[in-house]
């Protein structure tokens, strides 16, 4: 039994907390902390409520590394959970050495000043974390995450090589606004506007946003436009698997959301540097997320399901051969059980499962670890139970 703490009481870390406190057999005491504390206690009041377990809360800015050093060595905890934003991870990482403390996380770092999903300032931490003998696993969400867990299960037990791989997610659900971003806008919105990347032949090419689309078909939702988009899992599965040949990334989007964001582009407000307004400075992509629904808001009148998985193709005793693998998940299910939407869920859930493996010791090692480094079998078997069941199909 291990204590676990928390960052971020956003969509995502609502669903974490939840589900975390719902998981008594590994964790004896669960904490969450975030930036603002009214968030936090009314998170922990509807938890109390649902799941009858106190949870511990705190106040803390995870950029102030001295604060959460001092916050992680008071409470010591086995294993932090961040879900604030990717402009925290670095901080957190750095807090988490200073206190001796395991580190999970579901998205890269990215500078706040540019658009940029790599894992070069993460990797780098690999010496200290090996030296620490602390485990630090990135991208413990859902793509990524769960989609690269797919990627090592379909290279351990259905391809000896796979050579082509097509992550798609689709989220087919409604929430009845005209527009709105299913997890943190500023973060949604840099990724989708952000020139598409994909990998081909040992290189990286490029694309303009949003310009090349293709029709899949979505186990629970149906056919569906999908427009490739640069996703951090490619650049970790484009170094892990075996004989890969190619690796893209396709997104959903309805015909409303993109126009609303042609325009929001041509008019300037999702623009990530500073610009001057009434003798202030502003960012105007953070003044956006300031005017647009919380995620976490929408979840009450979702419905509608998300799928999301990965086709992968390769060779099996010299033959070829076609899986794919998935989840299907409801968001009117998750807001039953969480309070929350699907793509928090689908996140969430995940990032729970990630550190019961490694507080049971399941994943373990000294470093930092992308998810398809890892033994993939007690994870998909966790998650499932946890809540996301998974399917594979030969096509
Ligand atoms: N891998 C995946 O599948 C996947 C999918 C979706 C999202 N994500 C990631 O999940 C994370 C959370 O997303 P979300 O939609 O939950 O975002 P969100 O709703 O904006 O929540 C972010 C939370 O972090 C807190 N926070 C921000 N800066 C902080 C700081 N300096 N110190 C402490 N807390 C801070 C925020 O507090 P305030 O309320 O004070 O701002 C908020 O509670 C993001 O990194 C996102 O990229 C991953």
């Amino acid at each position: 039994m291990s204590k676990v703490l928390i960052i971020g009481a956003g969509g995502v870390g609502g669903v974490v907390a939840h589900k975390a406190a719902m998981e008594k057999t590994h964790f004896s005491e669960v904490m969450l902390a975030s930036r603002r504390l009214a968030p936090v206690e009314k998170l922990a009041a509807e938890i109390e409520q649902m799941h009858g377990r106190k949870i511990q809360t705190a106040q803390v800015d995870a950029d102030d590394v001295p604060a959460l050093t001092k916050l992680l060595k008071d409470y010591q905890p086995k294993v932090v959970i961040n879900v604030a934003l990717p402009y925290q991870d670095l901080h957190i990482m750095d807090a988490c050495l200073a206190a001796g403390v395991d580190y999970l996380d579901t998205a890269n770092y990215e500078p706040p000043d540019v658009a940029k999903f790599e894992y070069k300032w993460q990797w780098a931490y690999q010496d200290r974390f090996a030296k620490a003998g602390r485990m630090a696993l990135l991208g413990s969400g859902f793509d990524p995450g769960v989609t690269n867990v797919f990627c090592a299960y379909v290279q351990k037990h259905l391809l000896d090589e796979v050579h082509y791989v097509d992550i798609v997610d689709c989220n087919g659900g409604s929430h009845g606004k005209a527009f709105a971003t299913n997890f943190n806008p500023e973060i949604n919105i840099r990724e989708i506007t952000a020139r598409g990347r994909y990998w081909e032949g040992g290189e990286w090419k490029e694309t303009d946003p949003l310009s090349v689309a293709r029709m899949f078909d979505y186990p629970g939702v149906g056919e569906r436009k999908s427009f490739l988009l640069y996703h951090e899992e490619l650049e970790s599965l484009a170094k892990n698997l075996k004989g890969l040949k190619r690796i893209r990334f396709w997104m959903t989007f309805g015909e409303a959301y993109l126009k609303h964001l042609e325009v929001m582009q041509n008019i300037g407000i999702t623009r990530i540097d500073e610009v001057e307004f009434e003798g202030k400075k502003i960012v105007p992509i953070k003044f956006l997320r300031a005017l647009l629904p919380d995620p976490a808001s929408l979840a009450a009148n979702y419905t509608g399901k998300t799928s999301i998985g990965c086709l992968c193709e390769g060779v099996k005793n010299g033959q070829k051969k076609r899986y794919f693998i998935y989840n299907i998940c409801d968001h009117a299910e998750t807001y039953k059980e969480v309070r929350a939407q699907a793509v928090s869920y689908t996140t969430g859930v995940p990032a729970v499962t990630g550190a019961v493996m490694m507080v049971t010791g399941a994943w373990k090692g000294a470093g930092v670890f992308n998810m398809e480094q890892l033994d993939p079998d007690p994870f998909l078997e966790d998650v499932g139970k946890r809540g996301l069941p998974w399917h594979v199909e030969e096509r």
